[in-house]
């Protein structure tokens, strides 16, 4: 039976949320492996939208399990908020998720100290979501990190967090200048509000291997994107996690060799959040023509979303950093009504022609386009390939051609039905789903 990784392709929010739920109705576990509360992935669910920051987009199939793997940070104020939005969609999932007991728990000085940190930068601010990531990831680190099997403990739990709260309020008020925070409240009020998460604790690597053992269908959710990894992205304006397909093995604790399949998910043009380089970005007010047309504003910060081209650069690096089997384009009904549509084939670098997105020479990088005529009629309906206009069809084999990679399916909306398949062969997923 096979299973898959979900990537994003990009540098996130390439739709990942509406991907995974499409594909989780075909499936008997989903199972995170990196990240925490940066990632927002929407779904649209019987007419209504839900952004999921840390439990799989796979919950809102019904007897669908969830798995948050030992990868991820957890923060369990916003998994509280996650919770009570899944229950007024009337989605109990209780029983059907499990948070691994290695996973790293995030602390309300780790948001502080995230917002803080990225102050300082400055000039060379990262733009971070100040959701607590990096901070967290530096305590896992620093081997000093909380986990969730600490939760299960209550004089384990409260020691470590006494050290660590000295540690967080020598930092808070020796270099930020900033108000220390108090144990006791910190105490109590964490301890409370992790109590119904603690049920959830158990060993998501044995269970995950379990399932794959038994031959059920797995679904693996990569959060943020390929270029915002920690070691191929474009560093240091990156996230701290693996975000590619080769963050699953020690982001759930399983073998690499059981993988099967990855898929790259890409938006049909290109968008960033936060700082660093964007070689296809399109500058000035121009751009606001696709933020609008596409509604590009951050699912968990509300930021604007910085648009730009496809860049099929950044897409050869994708596919060869995680050799997709197929890709994923979504948002292909943004581009309905425009006239002309660019498509990034390349950059020159010196004078020289460079092929592949690099992240090492992101900034020197100059794109180089071509001019395609937009298809100016709406896609939002179309469920069958043959019924694109030709002018998007034209677009997508562009894309496949340039990139070197087949399209299996393409987003045309928002909702999970809004799905058509151009080369289902592609993934064995679809196939045998
Ligand atoms: P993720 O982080 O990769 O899951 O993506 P986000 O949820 O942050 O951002 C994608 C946005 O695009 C969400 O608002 C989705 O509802 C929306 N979306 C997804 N696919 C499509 C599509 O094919 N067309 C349109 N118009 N919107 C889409
Ligand atoms: P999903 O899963 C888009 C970006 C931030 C910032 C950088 C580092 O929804 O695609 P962090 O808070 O992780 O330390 O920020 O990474 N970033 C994302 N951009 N989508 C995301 O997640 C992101 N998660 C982090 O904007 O530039
Ligand atoms: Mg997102």
């Amino acid at each position: 039976m096979p299973n898959l990784v979900v990537v994003g392709a990009q540098w996130g929010d390439e739709g990942k949320g509406k991907v995974v739920d499409h594909l989780a109705q075909s499936a008997d576990m989903v199972v995170r492996y990196q990240g925490g509360p940066n990632a927002g992935h929407t779904v649209c669910f019987r007419g209504r939208e839900i952004i999921l920051h840390q439990i799989p987009s796979g919950i809102l199939t019904p007897g669908v399990k969830a798995v948050i793997g030992c990868g991820c940070v957890i923060d369990p104020y916003t998994l509280a908020e996650e919770s009570a939005a899944l229950r007024r969609l009337k989605i109990s999932y209780g029983r059907r998720l499990l948070i691994d007991s290695r996973a790293h728990m995030i602390l309300p000085y780790h948001r502080m100290l995230d917002t803080l940190q990225d102050k300082q930068r400055g000039k060379r601010r990262i733009g971070t979501t100040g959701r607590g990531i990096g901070p967290a990831y530096q305590d896992k680190l620093a081997r000093v990190g909380i986990r969730a099997a600490d939760l299960l403990h209550e004089d384990i739990f409260m020691d470590k967090l006494r050290r660590n709260v000295a540690a967080a309020n020598f930092v808070l008020m020796d270099r930020y200048k900033a108000d220390p925070i108090s144990f006791k409240s910190l105490a109590e009020d964490y301890w409370k509000v992790t109590r119904p998460l603690a049920r959830m604790v158990g060993d998501g690597s044995a269970v995950v291997e379990q399932e794959l053992k038994k031959g059920t269908r797995v679904l693996f959710e990569g959060a943020q994107g390929v270029h915002l990894d920690l070691d191929l992205g474009t560093y240091p304006y990156v996230t701290t996690s693996s975000t590619g397909a080769w963050g699953v093995g020690p982001g759930v604790g399983i073998s690499p060799l059981w993988l099967e399949q990855v898929v790259g998910v890409a938006k049909a043009y290109t968008t960033r959040v936060g700082m660093g380089p964007f070689p296809a970005e399109i500058e000035g007010s121009e751009s606001e023509v696709l933020r609008k047309l596409g509604a590009e504003y951050g699912a968990t910060t509300g930021r604007p979303r910085r648009c730009g081209w496809f860049d099929a650069g950044l897409l050869r690096a994708s596919v060869r950093y995680n050799r997709f089997t197929a890709l994923v384009v979504t948002k292909l009904d943004v581009l309905d009504s425009l006239e002309e549509i660019k498509v990034c084939t390349g950059y020159s670098l010196n004078g020289r022609r460079v092929r592949e997105f690099d992240a090492a020479h992101a900034v020197e990088l100059e794109p180089q386009y071509i001019t395609m005529r937009g298809w100016r009629q709406p896609t939002g309906s179309c469920r069958k390939y043959r019924e694109l206009p030709l002018g998007a069809r034209r677009y997508l084999r562009k894309i496949e051609e340039l990139v070197g990679c087949p399209i299996a399916l393409i987003s045309v909306g928002s909702d999970r039905t809004q799905m058509v398949e151009m080369k289902p062969g592609a993934l064995k997923w679809l196939k045998s789903g």
